[in-house]
Parts: C-alpha cells; structure tokens; sequence
C-alpha cells in the first residue's frame, strides 16, 4: 500500500485544473447500460472508482476502452444481468447499475452494497423506486435479485430520513426511462451531477422534465441510442483546492470549476473571511486577513455538501474560536477528527455535532486515511501542519482524486508518495 508524505507548513500559490466530477461519470457510465448503441463520455477522471465502473461493464460483457479522460463504450448485444459482489464490495455507488440492467435486460441481479467508513449506508430508497415501477425484488444470498417484464411508470416518493437520495434518483430515473408511461420522482435530488445524468439520458432519446428540481418526470420510450457527452467538473475537488488555498493562508486560482455548483461553499468560506474572486471560468481564492470561525450544517443541494465536512473541519480547526459542524447527511461522518486530533485538533463530538476549538498550529504525525473526503482533510491539515505528516492507506484517496499529490505540487506543496514498509 502507498502512503503520502507531506512537509508543513506551505502557502500553496499558483493555477489548478480541476478534472471531470466522479459522481457523475459513475452514473453516466452505468446509463450506457440502457443502450445498444456506442457511447463517448469525455472528461471522465481516471480514478480507481471509475476503473471499478469499468470492470463492472466490461463483466456484463460491454466492451470498454478508457484512454485519457475518454470513455468509449460500446455494450451492444451484452446479456450478462449480474453485478457481483467482489466489485460492489469496492464502491457501492456500483449499485446503481441495478435500474438500467433491469430497465434493458427485463432482469438484474447486484450484490447489496454494505456500509462503509462514512456509515450505514442503505438502499431502501432504491427498492422502494424500483418495486414502483412494478418490479418483482427480493435479496437472496446478499444480492438484490430484480424481474421485470415491462417496467410502468408510477408516483414515487424517494425521500427518507435524511433527505432526498442522489443515486436512488439516478437508478429510478434510468429505470424509468424505458418503462410504459409518465414516472414522477417526487422529492428528488437536486444535485449538479443528477443533471448531468438526466442530460446524457436526454441526448440518448429520454424524454425527461425536472432533473434539479424535486419533481423529476420521466415519460418512457421504447429504446435509447447512443450519445457523446461531456461530465461536468467536479465541485467536489474544486471545493477541495479552495480549502487548501484558504488553510494554508496561499492564493490559488482554480480553473474550469462550475462556480454556481459551489454557492454554499463560497458563502461558508466568505462568512470565515476568505477573499474569493471569479474571473469567468476561474475562481481565485486568497487570504488576504485572519479568518473567523463560522459554523455549518450538511444538508442536501443546495445545501453544504456532506463531501466537503470533513475538508472544512481542517480549515475549523487552525481558526481561533469556536466552531460547530453538524453532519445531517451521515450522522457518523466523523472518521476524521481522531486523526485530526493527532495532529493537535481539538474537537469534541456531540451526536451528529462536531464542536471545534481552533489552535494555534497543527502537528505533522502519522495518521490514517479512512474514506476518501477524510484523506483529503488529512492532506489539507498535513500541508497546514508543522512538520512531517504520514498518511497511509491513501487508495482511499486514489477512490475520488485525480493525482492530487501532482497537482498540490505544481501548487508549491512538499508532498511526495512512496511506497508504505
Ligand atoms: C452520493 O452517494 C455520493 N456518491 C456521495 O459521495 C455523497 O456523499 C452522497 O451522494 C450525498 O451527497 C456518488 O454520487 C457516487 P445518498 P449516495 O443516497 O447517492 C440515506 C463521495 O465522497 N439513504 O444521497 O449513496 C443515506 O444513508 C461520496 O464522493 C437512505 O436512507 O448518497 C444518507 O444518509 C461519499 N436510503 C442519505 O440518504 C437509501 O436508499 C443521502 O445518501 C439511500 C440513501
């Protein structure tokens, strides 16, 4: 396994591509399932995520070539309907291969994701979308197995106890769109990269109303062609670098972000006293005076994203005060702050509440890596920290970042990777 190294404390200076969003190729790859036809999907990054989505496609039978950030797929005449557990184990985002197989195949079978780092992560949501649709589902033997003759569009409300659900909107959505008749999500996602799938699926032959508004209509069709389409940045890894400039005190212009995918970001950071400036397709953000805590709840977009708690909490703790995170997404998504604490954070966790006491500086110290956003707050609080930070088991990092370690180093880092003893 890898680990990170990284000297500190940097002021990070200088220009940053950011690449095209995870959450959104994932979807769009697993949407070419609803075809016979030749898809190109450009700007996909390539992350370990996206090569699990490609080992999944390629088990069904579909023929995937990935070369750059271009995808060519081509799944004409694949037959295979089984997702199995070895690859979902990895990412459960592989789920939502579920809808289009069924939708194309008229049966699927995917292994029922587990939870991970960040917490239970059920799929209650999904079922209930896809039984809506008039599927037969049972689980047998830790698969979801799922029939179907004909799929018909029906009302469906696919919103739980935590709010709306990205990617069981983007399964039902996908279902949907080769069923008999209207389908309405109601309480849908309203996420940038549910859009960006309903745009694919639109350029395919859907016929789709509402995609970032609660109330998504889909009126079936008979079959899907092919389509060429290009992902969206991913906000994610913009709303990263703009937390790196702002922790360690740099100026960094991000390039190709999406500045209206990042509005609770960019208020957040505002209200903290980050100088934040947008010439046309860049955003530059600097510091230009001593920041002030602010504090922030996780909530469903346009909400803070729940990707960005844990690299925000960094930021928190080297800011004199107090301030106070809440997790409305994954009450458990707290994985980071003992690794924090190692460094010198002082954080004390009550129910889905962080309390954050800013310090002074941060210590470098070895630390662990738990789910992708908590190594991206570990590196950002390792180039803000004094001294050497060690953090291991960076495929986590690998899952959601592309070659971050390169392109903190063109920025002015002291980071290298070399191989964990
Ligand atoms: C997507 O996951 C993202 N992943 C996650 O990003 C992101 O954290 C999450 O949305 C929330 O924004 C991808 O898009 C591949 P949800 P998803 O269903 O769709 C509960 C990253 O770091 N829920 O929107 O799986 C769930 O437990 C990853 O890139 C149910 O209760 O998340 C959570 O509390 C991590 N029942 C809430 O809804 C269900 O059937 C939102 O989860 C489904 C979800």
């Amino acid at each position: 396994m890898d680990k990170i190294v990284i000297m500190g404390p940097t002021k990070l200076k200088g220009t940053v591509e950011v690449s095209g969003a995870k959450n959104s190729a994932l979807p769009i790859m697993a949407a070419t399932l609803l075809t016979n036809e030749r898809c190109i999907i450009k700007k996909v990054p390539p992350l370990r995520d996206v090569n699990t989505m490609i080992k999944i496609l390629r088990n069904l039978g579909v023929k995937v070539q990935f070369e750059g950030s271009r995808l060519a797929v081509d799944p004409k005449g694949y037959s295979n309907y089984v997702a199995p557990y070895k690859y979902v184990k990895e990412m459960r985002a592989s789920f939502c291969v579920l809808g289009p197989i069924l939708a194309k195949l008229r049966c699927a079978q995917v292994s029922y994701p587990g939870g991970c780092a960040i917490g239970n992560r059920p799929v209650d949501l999904h079922m209930k979308g896809i039984r809506a649709l008039g599927a037969d589902l049972k689980i047998e033997h830790g698969y979801v197995v799922a029939k179907a003759k004909q799929l018909k569009g029906a009302h469906v409300y696919l919103g739980g106890a935590f709010g709306s659900s990205v990617l069981a909107t983007d399964n039902v959505m996908m279902a949907a769109t080769l069923a008999r008749g209207k389908t309405v999500i109601e309480n849908a996602a309203c996420e940038p990269e549910v859009v960006d799938l309903a745009e694919f699926l639109t350029k395919m032959g859907a016929r789709i109303k509402g995609a970032g508004t609660h109330f998504i209509e889909i009126d079936g069709v008979k079959k899907l062609g092919g389509a060429e389409y290009e992902v969206i940045p991913d906000r994610i890894e913009a709303g990263t670098f703009m937390v790196a400039a702002a922790i360690t005190k740099g100026d960094i212009t991000i390039r190709g972000a999406r500045y209206d995918h990042l509005g609770a970001l960019i208020d957040k950071l505002q209200d903290a006293g980050v100088a934040i400036a947008r010439h046309g397709k860049d955003i530059r953000v600097r510091v230009l005076r001593s920041l002030k805590p602010v504090d922030l709840t996780t909530l469903p977009y346009p909400g803070f994203p729940t990707d960005l708690q844990a690299q925000m909490m960094a930021l928190m703790a080297v800011i004199d005060g107090i301030s106070v995170v809440t997790e409305k997404i994954y009450p458990d998504r707290y994985m980071h702050v003992s690794e924090l604490a190692r460094m010198g954070a002082q954080i004390k966790l009550e129910g889905d509440s962080a309390i954050v006491k800013g310090v002074k500086e941060l210590s470098g110290a070895p630390v662990m890596a738990s789910d992708l956003r908590a190594s991206a707050a570990l590196v950002l609080a390792g180039m803000a920290a004094r001294g050497r930070t060690d953090i291991s088991r960076v495929y986590h990092l690998d899952r959601g970042y592309d070659r971050i370690e390169q392109k903190l180093l063109r920025l002015g880092a002291n980071i290298h990777r070399e191989k964990e003893e």
